[in-house]
């Protein structure tokens, strides 16, 4: 257990689960990170598999706003119950079950193999270097099929330009320790998925990089 992931994720109690779509998803993004929700939504509408695993899934809107197979059965790990509960509200009656686990840890034997992982604005949350977050890259990738995809986008602290809003926001939840993001940049991110992964794209936009990556190395 990381008690540093513990700490920075205990803030997403309920009240602030209910003001997170439309401050985090929906302003945030827009204003202070310049990569509006759509983008990623378009994300996992491109890939989102009929058994699919959700790593910190927050309050679940992607996942209640995308399009999904019918029969599509989707996994949501998360190590706060709060975000878990939040998330299984949003899916109602959409196939889907919970587990509480921390993605630095190894996966619980129930997870896998998945079509599709998707671990959106997880990455910035995750404490350490590069090295110590792609630990979370190489447990998911076991845990993906061959020709499966796993997916998202995560906010860089470095080779971006932050606005005065996202200046604010970055120091403030770097020193609260809800994000962990001050020296992540674009080519540490592809770097560090091309140690899991064959076949890895990312796009900067803003201050966030959205990535895609398949093949895992076995
Ligand atoms: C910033 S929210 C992202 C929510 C949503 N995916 C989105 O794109 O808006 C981060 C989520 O990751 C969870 N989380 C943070 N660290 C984690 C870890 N080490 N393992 C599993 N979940 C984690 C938090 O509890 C929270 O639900």
């Amino acid at each position: 257990m990381n008690d540093v992931a513990h700490r920075g994720a205990a803030i997403y109690i309920k009240p602030v689960l209910g003001a997170y779509d439309l401050v985090v998803v929906r302003l945030s993004n827009s204003v202070a990170w310049r990569c509006p929700r759509d983008l990623m939504l378009e994300q996992y509408d491109d890939h989102l598999g009929p058994n699919h695993l959700d790593v910190g899934p927050g309050t679940g809107w992607y996942l209640a706003h995308s399009k999904r197979a019918p029969d599509s059965m989707i996994t949501l790990m998360d190590l706060n119950p709060h975000s878990l509960d939040s998330a299984s509200a949003h899916l109602g009656t959409v196939a889907h079950r919970t587990v509480a686990a921390d993605v630095l840890d190894p996966l619980p034997e129930s997870i896998g193999p998945m079509d599709s992982i998707a671990a959106n604005f997880l990455v910035h949350c995750l404490p350490g270097s590069w090295s110590e977050k792609g630990e979370a890259f190489r447990h998911l990738a076991d845990r993906l099929t061959d020709d499966g995809v796993f997916f998202g986008g995560t906010i860089l602290g470095r080779g971006v330009d932050h606005n005065l809003a996202g200046q604010g926001l970055m120091a403030l939840y770097n020193k609260l320790g809800v994000f962990h993001n001050r020296d992540d940049d674009a080519p540490g991110l592809e770097a560090t998925l091309r140690v899991a992964f064959q076949d890895v794209t990312v796009r900067v936009v803003g201050t966030v990089a959205l990535f895609t990556a398949r093949q895992p190395w076995r």
